[in-house]
Formats: C-alpha cells, sequence, structure tokens
C-alpha cells in the first residue's frame, strides 16, 4: 500500500513515516520544511533503513499534488501539514486558516479526482474546547475553541464530515491527539520547535540543558490535585503507531468515517512532569509558579477506550519514556 504523507518531514509526521516505513508501507512524503529541517529526511531513511519519495511544496499548489498523483499510485493519505502553534495562530488567523483549512480543500479536491478515497486526519483534543465531562470520550460536545488553531482543527473535522456525507465511498479516520511529546529512541528524529517553546516538554528540555533559565509553571491554584495543569502526555511513537492502527481499520474494514482519541487515558500534572523528568534523567529543572496562561483548562484527559476496542491500540510506553526519549534528542540535537 503507498501511502502519501503530507507534512510528513514534522515532528508527528516523521515519527509516523518511520512506522509506515517499519511495518512496510510505501512512503511518499510531500513537505514545504515550514516548520521542519531538511535533515529529517536523511534520518528517517537512516532509522528505516528504508527509502521514500519526496517531493517539496505546499498543498495549496494543485499542481504539486496532481504531480503527486500522476507519478504515484497513491491509496491512502496521512494530513499532517498545518501550523500549530497557538499563540501565534490567534496573531495571524489568516494564515492560520489558508494552512489549515484552505488546503485541505485542495488535497481533498484532487483526491477526489483520483479516487483517492481514504483519508487519516491529524485532528486535536483542543477541538473539545474546555470539556464537559474527563475523562473525554469521542461523543464528548466540540467547540468552544478559543483560538484559530483550535477552531481550523474544529473546521476541517466539519468538512471531512460534510464531504463523507455527500460521498460515503470515502473512508475516513479522525484522530484526536491529546499532548504527544518525547522523541525516536535513536534520538534522530524528535521535536523542534521554532524559537522559544510554548509547550511544556520542549520548555522543560531547554531549561534542563540550561539554555533557558527557568520554567515558568503556569498556575498552581487550579482544581486538580497539586494545583497544576492536568494533561495527557503520549508518547510520539505511540501516536505514530496509532496512524498505521487507524490505516488498517480504513483497509480492513473500509467503510465510514471515524473519530478516535490517541491518549494514554492517564493524567499527569505539571509538577509531575518536572519530577518525572528530573528523577528520569538525573538532571535539574528550575521552575517558579508563574500566573495562569489565558486560555488554559484545569484538566485534560482521555478515555482511550474506542481506539482500544475498535482499532486495537494501546500504548505501550511509559512517562519516564517520555521523559528519557525527550532529553535524549536535547542533548543530541542542541
Ligand atoms: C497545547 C495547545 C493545544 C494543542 C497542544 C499541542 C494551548 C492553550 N493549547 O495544549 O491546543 O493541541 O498544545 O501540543 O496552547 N505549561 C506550563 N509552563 C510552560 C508550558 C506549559 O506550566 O512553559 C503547562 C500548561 O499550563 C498546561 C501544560 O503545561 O497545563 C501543558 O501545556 P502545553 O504543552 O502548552 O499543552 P496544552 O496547553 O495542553
Amino acid at each position: 500500500m503507498k501511502v502519501l504523507v503530507t507534512g510528513g518531514n514534522g515532528y508527528i509526521g516523521s515519527h509516523t513515516c518511520v512506522e509506515l516505513l517499519n511495518s512496510g508501507y510505501e512512503v511518499v512524503i510531500l513537505d514545504n520544511f515550514s516548520n521542519s529541517k531538511k535533515e529529517t529526511l536523511e534520518k528517517i531513511k537512516k532509522i528505516t533503513g528504508k527509502d521514500f519519495k519526496f517531493y517539496e511544496g505546499n498543498m495549496i499548489d494543485r499542481s504539486i499534488l496532481e504531480k503527486i498523483f500522476t507519478e504515484n499510485e497513491i491509496d491512502a493519505v496521512i494530513d499532517f501539514a498545518a501550523y500549530k502553534a497557538v499563540g501565534e495562530s490567534v496573531a495571524k488567523p489568516v494564515e492560520y486558516y489558508t494552512n489549515n483549512v484552505s488546503t485541505i480543500l485542495v488535497l481533498l479536491s484532487v483526491m477526489k479526482e483520483y479516487n483517492v478515497k481514504k483519508l487519516v486526519f491529524s485532528s486535536s483534543a483542543t477541538v473539545y474546547g474546555d470539556p464537559e465531562i474527563i475523562p473525554i470520550t469521542e461523543e464528548c460536545k466540540t467547540g468552544g475553541t478559543t483560538n484559530p488553531y483550535g477552531t481550523s482543527k474544529l473546521f476541517v473535522e466539519q468538512i471531512l464530515k460534510d464531504l463523507y456525507k455527500s460521498d460515503n465511498t470515502f473512508d475516513i479516520a479522525i484522530l484526536r491527539y491529546f499532548n504527544p511529546i518525547g522523541a525516536h529512541e535513536s534520538g534522530l528524529i524528535g521535536e523542534e520547535p521554532n524559537g522559544v517553546p510554548a509547550n511544556l516538554l520542549p520548555y522543560v528540555s531547554k531549561v534542563a540543558s540550561g539554555k533557558l533559565e527557568c520554567l515558568s509553571i503556569f498556575g498552581n491554584d487550579y482544581n486538580t490535585k497539586d494545583g497544576t495543569g492536568v494533561r495527557d502526555y503520549i508518547h510520539v511513537v505511540d501516536l505514530a503507531k496509532g496512524h498505521i492502527k487507524a490505516l488498517e481499520k480504513l483497509e480492513k474494514e473500509n467503510k465510514g468515517l471515524f473519530i478516535y482519541n490517541l491518549g494514554t487515558g492517564t493524567g499527569y500534572s505539571v509538577l509531575d512532569i518536572v519530577n518525572a523528568f528530573e528523577k528520569a534523567n538525573g538532571v535539574k529543572v528550575n521552575y517558579k509558579i508563574a500566573p495562569r496562561r489565558p486560555g488554559d483548562i484545569a484538566t485534560c484527559y482521555s478515555d482511550p477506550t474506542k481506539a482500544k476496542e475498535e482499532l486495537g491500540f494501546t500504548c505501550e510506553k511509559t512517562l519516564e519514556d517520555m521523559c528519557r526519549d525527550a532529553w535524549n534528542y536535547e542533548k543530541n540535537n542542541n
């Protein structure tokens, strides 16, 4: 089976390409390096010992997609090509909606033209807004997103639902990621945020390595066990494997639009993460308590039952693995 992976050179994309190649899929990557380094392509080859085709370009450009679909018999697409920085999305809504929504419309139109009807879409737990119940099941209400990044994911989910309604020969898996962290155990690929990291783990790594002085913990007065925010951190390699399970479902059962949470089902607080990182790696993470970050919620973790029952997906990696691999990547690459 030949899979086009858009944004395949990025953080989650590159780990997914590794798992696809390791599982015997043929891979074609489209990426414009907007948030990734060219060397990652070679590293994917080094880890897997396998080759793949690569096209440089932006999905908004119909001609590059037509070229790919003409030159390759694509069976399915995994779409990762999107911007993902929440703060930036507030400052640049037009860029975010263009890159995260307009581009997938071009992709879907070309998929229709070439009769390629299997799609795995990279969504986010952010679509649940401030969740009404914890743990979050796929049936929980979506909406109430507080930034263009989150709203762009919500819009695309709706577009995919409408598409499926109009043409049920499409097979679509929408995967709602919780908080992906960690890196490949080789230390070759991992998360490379531009500038000062906004997400917790990359920030913690940079404090541990001395590149940043001190972690600000955004609030210790939430209604959680220690007052700090609680999230469902999932190892990026487990998350990548979830995409293989989703593809297998679309291949085998070949019927429908499915939505799955991809998380571990366990919530850890910011202090849990700091402590686990220090313990796993024998390093010190300086921190101070700072005011709450606007838009943050107290608690967010998944009910992973549906993905377990329907996809056979369960996470194998522990929090210690996540912290160790994140640190290993930081040491090897920065
Ligand atoms: C964020 C996004 C979410 C996106 C996800 C992708 C926001 C508001 N939400 O989720 O839409 O899908 O990333 O990974 O940005 N924290 C600190 N200090 C820091 C950084 C974070 O205390 O320097 C805390 C946060 O308050 C939160 C936890 O760490 O409680 C996790 O934060 P983060 O990694 O930014 O992820 P989310 O906010 O859950």
